[in-house]
């Protein structure tokens, strides 16, 4: 078998003779991502003999434990984005605020949201994290960048992607023309194609949901998952839950079926953020043929109101996505 030999950086730039709407923009903002995962994937796979595990002591604006890695990654991607000089203005979700590039740096014409180490908990037990990003164009002619910029709604993404730090690192990326993954070779150090036009299987045997909270869902959950349960009886679903969104993503994305996270009592707005969580992967769930819903609006649609603003997410496979709908509008008709 031939090993595989095309390169991110290749791929790339092959991609500019096929899309309309190429831009070496973004081909500089992809290239900064896969450079920030292969330092990030270095970083994550010593922190078990570094101090990269430590808490540093503070919560971030979301009010979650920030460690050392979560900070060295934020740290980086800034660095990394505002010298690709293609970057107006950047969110974080180890930030309040909207970030500036920095005078030194020249200011681009794009808007870049991220989660720098989602999941990043499960590094004290050497498990999968991950770090999602989101990039629009700035809607404000010129300057610094506005929160206008920051607050599109998912459907005006002109690209969109992860990096998953697992038994491999993979790069995972749409740039509306197909969803392509590409996987570190630590030895070359170079992201690798290694799965073209990515599909989503209309249906999937896995369902992902923490089902600690089920108790407190929101009318309909309860119901799609007794179904599913009884219906399928010849071949039970299975449940598969990493606790860190990339990586449940990323298993709902290659072998099918649904990932949710609903709104519970503790978290009434659902728990995961819609600008670096929820749009950019809805994003590569509908390129990749998939679905993304927050129970009855379609997420590329909603029209964000704050930048770490947390919406309920129910992503995967188009038919598995499409029976849970029905479920929660039926709960929903029979209580009104
Ligand atoms: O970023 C939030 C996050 O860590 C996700 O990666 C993950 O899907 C979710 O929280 C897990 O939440 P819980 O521990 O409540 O299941
Ligand atoms: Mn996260």
């Amino acid at each position: 078998m031939t090993p595989a030999t095309t390169t991110i950086s290749r791929h790339l730039s092959e991609e500019q003779v096929r899309l309309p709407d190429w831009t070496r923009a973004i081909l500089e903002l992809l290239n900064s991502f896969a450079l920030v995962g292969k330092i990030i994937s270095r970083e994550v796979s010593r922190a078990g003999l570094s101090q990269g595990l430590d808490e540093n002591g503070s919560q971030n604006s979301q009010g979650e434990q920030v460690t050392k890695l979560d900070v060295l990654a934020h740290n980086l991607i800034c660095h990394v984005l505002s010298h690709s000089f293609q970057v107006c203005i950047m969110v974080s979700e180890e930030s309040e605020s909207p970030l500036e590039v920095p005078d030194n740096c020249s200011r681009g014409n794009y808007v870049v949201l991220f989660d720098p180490l989602d999941g990043s908990s499960n590094i004290e037990i050497n498990a999968s994290v991950g770090t999602i990003f989101s990039i629009y164009r700035r809607i404000s002619i010129d300057g610094k960048g506005t929160i206008g910029d920051c607050l599109q709604a998912g459907i005006k993404q002109v690209c969109a992607g992860y990096i998953l730090y697992g038994s491999s690192t993979m790069l995972v990326y749409t740039m509306g023309y197909g969803v392509h993954a590409f996987t570190l070779d630590p030895y070359i150090g170079e992201f690798l194609m290694s799965h073209e036009n990515i599909k989503i299987p209309a249906r999937g045997n896995y369902y992902s949901i923490n089902e600690g909270s089920a108790k407190h869902w929101t009318a309909g959950i309860a119901d799609y998952l007794d179904s599913l349960k009884s219906v399928r009886s010849t071949r039970p679903p299975t449940l598969r839950y990493i606790g860190a969104l990339v990586a449940d993503f990323h298993r709902t994305l290659l072998s099918g079926g649904i990932f949710l996270y609903p709104a519970n009592t503790h978290y009434p707005e659902g728990r995961l953020r819609l600008l670096y969580e929820a749009a950019p992967l809805a994003f590569i769930s509908e390129q990749a043929g998939g679905r993304a819903t927050t129970g009855s609006e379609r997420i590329l649609e909603l029209k964000p109101k704050t930048l770490h603003q947390r919406v309920p997410l129910i992503i995967g496979s188009w038919e598995d996505v499409l029976d849970l709908e029905k479920f929660i509008l039926q709960a929903r008709s029979k209580a009104a």
